[in-house]
């Protein structure tokens, strides 16, 4: 915020993205219910956008947003206290099928992560992408105020977007995200447009990836698939006189995060969770939280809850872990598959090792609110985050700034951008059970002063690095390409 009033003074904010912010639902019996979704990009930008204020333009797609919206398809959000406006867009099932499920989901996720999911592409799919872009881009033109506008645009959703915006608004400074990892560049070669793709991000002003490593890939990408020259001092990419600078921003959470207001004591927290999971009193609590996505490493954490129970018998009927999986991309087939394996393991996993009042995996699969996550971060003894591949993930971090107990353990897959940061977890190879098992009973024995040691490091890291900072390098370097491009409109 600060950042916004004194660098970029008057300047108009946008963000762009798939997902919106709040969703409206109708609920049974009547009414309608407000729904935060399980999304990292939305507890990323949420509190930036509610800071400096503007407009969010996002897919509606709730069964109760269009009874909430004005006439311009317009919300003033948060709902309990409005300080931005969101618009929302809405598309046909088939757009919905071609663009979110097809192109995107089964298209480029799996492209961009490394989970041996093989990626899909189909013409039809990319006739949707680019004509949902379009959409989206005629939206950041109507909605903008300023010919300007600084334009925050979210994820692989919209890779074709920000070349569409600098042909309608050439001054605008538009901010590009990509929320996931970026592959290699021979990896990246399976997809049928990787040109169109690589041109469209190429009319960011900025192009923002979690890690230097992911901005490696991607001027590797550039450089073999289009005519461009590339900089590595300045970091930047140019194509057809446009240079775009392209910058690791390691992305974060709020500090402090909103879901900790009104939060129990953590021995609070416990009973809590004890009491609603039927755990017993003295049973330790290993916890992981989630989408339901093949990329999390779900399924291979709990074969290590098997492996740690086969090698530590000591830990049969004394420990349970709860792993709650919000259902998630439900109609594409790999999403599916994945819940129905999840389900058939835990269940065997039970058989084997639980008894009549007592389950090794306790699975709840359905939407949590955010103070229900931080409930069970607070109750947990650890937390799982064990993904195949992973931009950042920003669930480790939350674990982290909900423990202002300064304890509990933090078991991290060295595949996630998070373990770049959060040295102090146990890192852990996912497809690893006996690894994982080991972390985890290292977990359930580390003394009080070793969780407190490591457990401070890593808030202390996440307090200082959190969201703030990063929207606001983002916009600082913004500011200064705007200051460099009015300077040469003197010249
Ligand atoms: O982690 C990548 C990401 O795209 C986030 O940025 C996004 O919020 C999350 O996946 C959720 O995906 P979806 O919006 O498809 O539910």
């Amino acid at each position: 915020q600060r950042a916004l009033g004194a660098e970029l003074p008057g300047a108009e904010v946008l963000v762009v993205s798939n997902r919106e912010p709040y969703i409206h639902n109708h609920i049974e019996g009547g009414g309608i219910n407000v729904q935060i979704p399980a999304s990292g990009l939305v507890s990323a930008i949420e509190p930036v956008i509610r800071a400096c204020g503007g407009t969010w333009i996002a897919h509606g797609s709730g069964s109760a947003d269009r009874d909430t919206v004005d006439a311009a398809d317009r919300i003033a959000v948060p709902p309990d206290a409005p300080s931005y406006a969101l618009r929302r867009i809405w598309l046909t099932e088939e757009q919905q099928d071609g663009y979110y499920y097809g192109f995107s989901n089964e298209g480029m996720w799996p492209l961009c992560h490394i989970a041996f999911v093989r990626p899909a592409f189909r013409e039809s799919d990319w006739r949707y992408y680019r004509e949902v872009n379009e959409m989206f881009a005629d939206a950041v033109v109507r909605e903008a105020k300023t010919r300007d506008p600084i334009v925050l645009v979210q994820d692989y959703h919209f890779a074709l977007l920000p070349r569409m915006v600098r042909k309608r608004l050439p001054k605008a400074t538009i901010v590009t995200f990509w929320h996931i990892p970026w592959p290699n560049a021979e990896t990246f070669g399976i997809c049928p447009w990787k040109e169109e793709i690589i041109d469209g991000l190429l009319g960011s002003s900025i192009l923002g990836f979690h890690t230097d490593f992911h901005c490696n890939n991607f001027f590797e990408t550039v450089d073999r698939f289009v005519e461009s020259r590339i900089d590595r001092e300045r970091r930047s990419a140019t194509l057809g006189g446009h240079e775009t600078l392209v910058r690791p921003y390691p992305i974060s959470i709020e500090w402090p995060p909103s879901a900790l207001a009104g939060q129990k004591p953590v021995p609070a927290c416990g009973a809590a969770v004890r009491s609603r999971f039927g755990l017993g009193e003295g049973v330790r609590i290993g916890v992981g939280i989630e989408r339901f996505d093949y990329t999390k490493g779900i399924v291979d954490r709990m074969h290590a809850v098997d492996a740690l129970l086969q090698n530590h018998p000591e830990w049969l009927g004394r420990f349970t872990f709860i792993q709650a999986a919000a259902p998630t991309r439900s109609k594409i087939a790999s999403y599916r598959a994945l819940q129905d394996e999840a389900v058939a393991l835990a269940d065997e996993i039970n058989a084997r090792h639980g008894t009549p009042d007592w389950r090794p995996i306790v699975l709840s699969i359905r939407h949590h609110d955010p103070a229900e996550v931080f409930e069970l971060f607070r109750a947990a003894d650890f937390c799982v985050v064990s993904s195949l591949h992973d931009g950042m993930n920003l669930v480790a971090k939350e674990f982290v700034a909900a423990r202002d107990d300064e304890r509990g353990v933090l078991v991290l897959s060295t595949f996630a951008g998070a373990s770049r940061e959060l040295v102090e977890g146990l890192i852990v190879n996912p497809y690893y059970a006996y690894d994982m098992a080991d972390a985890m009973n290292r977990a359930l024995t580390m003394p009080v002063a070793e969780q407190e040691a490591r457990m401070r490091q890593m808030r202390a890291l996440v307090r200082t690095r959190n969201v703030y900072r990063w929207a606001g390098q983002m916009l600082l370097d913004a500011a200064q390409l705007r200051r460099r491009e009015a300077i040469e409109t003197l010249a």
